[in-house]
């Protein structure tokens, strides 16, 4: 790729003419894309609706970027290699071929089902290669994908259909995830139980047993028999939705984030090529699952935009061992390994002797991504996994940000344990004080802002666009705010300090407390409750509940594992707390509003450092809570 960076003193080139030039910029390296019609402007934009056109009036369609493009000279590479759940199963490579043709066959299947432009479709599935089929398939017909991740409960799932307001649900029988058969075709029939959802197309994984709805639901393996091999690609304009994917934020529902396609698709490319430095026949392997931004811009889309090769793993990190990924690695001859800090955590607790037995000379470049990476877990990787060679990209982005706005170069950019160091082209960052005050110079802390658009970034959340300029573009003016909070230190390197908004991450996953709040007081015996985040080994963060419930003809303990459940039933097993405690009372402000500063410092256990309770209602609650802290 012609606008690869190979140097220091070319991304430092490249980076002042992308702030000097944005439209230039970003121009010539749109052109070395196909589009089937030229853009009349490249950006047009405001931050006050908010509004923001890339590639003005140009039409494409993304996926004739993956294949079209550049099939006569990539055909026979392969795009997908699977690594089955179980080792013995045998995995699965698929050339980009025949990747083309098996992404028509499903797309001219959904056309047959009725399924078109505009449409909106779920893909709740697990890693198999049919699910970056389905992905791949929508975006030819011009469908809007919507990818929930499959370990969410259907509760969320309903939700989700309803508000992206679904015409179709691709998924599959069943899941393996470790040691363990989960049903998948079950969680999607509760969730159907009152939609309007019309098709529901079912890939054979696991062979249990499930029902289908007579015409409703049809086997993948049918719906495809007949259909062809050629599907002629739905001409998009540049800003006609690609997908929409579900995060949650600080208050309410998860928000369905909105990315469309002549953007996204520059940006996902340009980024996982510079970030990454892959080259021709290396393997790439990504272990986040396609449920999450990180598997849609790099597993899917920026992959095979490049022509990589995209390693799609189906299992978990320990099953049948702990040295599975490292097992992996040596099998697939793995070039680049990207995966996140959770997952480097719990590695680190077994030890290095499983590592010890694989190869991983093959190694090149690590990444790191989805919460900050403490420097512990940070030299455990270079050392032991990196064996002291290999370059860690550490990359700091969001589902909003579409692709990776801040991170090393690979090989280029110096590196320093813990930082995120420096922004891509084109990402015009800006440190701001509580009252928006633009921090300026280095040595400075700050909340981060983005001051001008980027191609990959949020165009709208689906339904509701008052939102989307509420959560990111009034907290200060004319800038899209992240809510992490940021160092920039004495290098002007970026250091990622954490969510200061009521988001907790939860091993690399987003939750808003509200979110697992609205959960626990579904419980008939909850009457309120308040969430929190506190530091855990292994998790980054671990979920910290006060509950406040009625205990009539309840013990503690029984009634703290309803609670867990009934939050595993409404969002999904990811957000069951880790700690819950019975108090009597929340501390809350003489308005009524809890005080979650001194909740969080209960829960890291740094209470002695309270400040000032006089302002409580009640500061008597406070001494209480402490006693009875988990
Ligand atoms: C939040 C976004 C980006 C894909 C996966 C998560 C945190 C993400 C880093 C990093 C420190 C990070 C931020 C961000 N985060 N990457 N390298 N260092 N923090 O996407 O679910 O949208 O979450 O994850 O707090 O705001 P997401």
């Amino acid at each position: 790729m012609s606008d690869r960076i190979h140097t220091l003193s070319g991304y430092l080139y490249e980076y002042q003419k992308s702030v000097a030039q944005p439209e230039e910029f970003w121009a010539k390296i749109a052109d070395s894309f196909y589009w089937r019609k030229r853009w009349s402007k490249v950006l047009k934009w405001n931050f006050e609706e908010p509004e923001i056109k890339w590639f003005v009036d140009a039409k494409l369609n993304i996926t004739e970027n993956i294949f079209e493009r550049h099939l006569f000279t990539i055909g026979d590479r392969p795009a997908i290699i699977w690594e089955a759940n179980d080792p013995n199963e045998e995995g699965r490579t698929i050339t980009y071929r025949e990747l083309f043709h098996e992404v028509n066959r499903f797309a001219n299947a959904l056309k047959r089902k009725g399924i078109g432009k505009g449409d909106k479709v779920i893909i709740y599935m697990p890693m198999v290669p049919e699910a970056a089929i389905a992905m791949l398939a929508c975006a030819r017909i011009g469908a809007i994908h919507s990818v929930v991740f499959a370990g969410f409960s259907s509760t969320a799932l309903a939700d989700r259909v309803v508000d992206c307001e679904a015409k179709a649900i691709l998924t599959s029988d069943g899941n393996y995830r470790g040691s363990k058969k989960i049903g998948v075709k079950s969680v999607v029939d509760e969730a159907l139980e009152k939609s309007s959802v019309e098709t529901v197309i079912v890939y054979e994984r696991t062979k249990q047993d499930v029902t289908m709805k007579e015409g409703r639901d049809f086997w993948w393996h049918d719906v495809i028999a007949e259909e062809s091999e050629q599907c002629v690609a739905e001409e998009m304009d540049s800003e006609d939705m690609l997908f929409i994917l579900y995060t949650s934020g600080s208050t309410g529902k998860p928000k369905g984030v909105v990315h469309t396609t002549g953007g996204y698709m520059v940006y996902s490319q340009y980024s996982f090529d510079n970030v990454f430095q892959y080259s021709e026949g290396d393997v790439y392997w990504c272990t986040a699952d396609i449920g999450w931004i990180t598997g849609h811009s790099y597993i899917v889309y920026g992959p095979l935009l490049a022509g990589a090769t995209t390693l799609m793993f189906e299992g978990v990190p320990t099953f049948p061992d702990c040295g599975r990924f490292w097992a992996v690695v040596e099998k697939h001859k793995v070039n680049i390994f990207y995966t996140a800090p959770t997952a480097i955590r719990a590695l680190q607790a077994y030890g290095t002797e499983e590592i010890e037995k694989y190869d991983l000379s093959s190694l090149k470049v690590l990444g790191s991504v989805g919460e900050p990476i403490n420097e512990e877990a940070w030299h455990w990787y270079h050392t032991h996994i990196g064996k002291n060679k290999c370059p860690i990209v550490d990359t700091w982005w969001q589902t909003e940000t579409g692709g990776i706005m801040v991170s090393p170069i690979a090989g280029i950019t110096p590196t320093k344990p813990a930082y995120a160091t420096l922004p891509l082209p084109g990402i015009q960052l800006c440190i701001v004080d509580p009252e928006g005050n633009e921090l300026t110079g280095n040595s400075v802390e700050g909340n981060l802002c983005v001051k001008y658009p980027w191609p990959g970034m949020i165009r709208t959340i689906f339904g509701d666009h008052e939102r989307c300029k509420q959560t990111y573009f009034s907290t200060y003016k004319g800038m899209y705010f992240t809510g992490d909070g940021v160092k920039r230190d004495h290098d002007g390197y970026y250091r990622i300090l954490g969510r200061v908004d009521d988001v907790i991450n939860v091993s690399g996953h987003r939750l808003g407390t509200a979110e697992v709040e609205n959960a626990i007081n579904e419980h008939p015996k909850v009457i309120e409750s308040a969430v929190v985040g506190y530091p855990h080994e292994i998790k980054g963060q671990g979920i910290y509940a006060y509950v406040i419930c009625d205990m009539t003809n309840r013990t503690e303990d029984n009634l703290i594992n309803e609670i867990k459940e009934m939050v595993s039933k409404i969002i999904g097993p990811i957000a069951k707390p880790d700690k819950i405690q019975i108090v009597s009372g929340l501390p809350k402000t003489r308005s009524g509003k809890i005080m979650r500063r001194i909740l969080r410092k209960i829960a890291d256990g740094s209470h002695d450092t309270m400040g000032d309770t006089s302002t409580l209602l009640d500061p008597e609650v406070v001494s209480q809570i402490i006693e009875g802290r988990k």
